[in-house]
């Protein structure tokens, strides 16, 4: 009878030790499918910045667009004269383009108009474009967060 019972006693075991590696093993494919999604499915931080190079070949006066930067950069006299424009729309986050002909940034999604400087010439949008000023840091022109002017 002591026989018995050991055997059944063995053969639990041996089905535990798969059951314990297979819980393992889901508990571990659990963990990284969260921490994929917790941690890698946020937006790429946007890479504010461009080289002096870039800036320099640009023409006063022209919007130029950074697609890295995902903004429009207005040149001005100098660094602290220039400009850049958040590429999305106020009103609801289209990108925006520049009209060589019209001289404004026009809105294909509402037919919101933009000046150069980012103000509201026609809605449905009624906020300025976001706007950020340059500045020159370690060989690369930043691009950092202004408040928006509306005048
Ligand atoms: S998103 Fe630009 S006008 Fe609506």
């Amino acid at each position: 009878m002591a026989n018995v019972s050991s055997n059944t006693k063995d053969r639990r075991s041996f089905i535990k030790l798969p059951i314990l590696i297979l819980s393992g093993a889901v508990a571990l494919i659990t963990f990284f499918a969260a921490s994929k999604f917790a941690f890698f499915t946020t937006k790429q931080k946007k890479r504010r910045f461009l080289t002096p190079e870039t800036f320099d070949a640009m023409r006063p006066g022209e919007p130029c667009f950074i697609p890295q930067a995902e903004a429009w950069v207005v040149k001005g006299e100098n660094l602290r004269d220039s400009v850049a424009l958040d590429d999305r729309c106020t009103h609801l986050g289209c990108r925006y383009k520049w009209n060589p002909e019209r001289l404004i940034f026009e809105c294909p999604c509402h037919g919101s108009e933009f000046d150069i400087q980012g103000r509201v010439i026609r809605g449905p949008a009624s906020r300025p474009l976001p706007r950020m000023s340059l500045t020159e840091s370690s060989n690369q022109i930043l691009f950092t967060i202004e408040q928006s002017v509306e005048k």
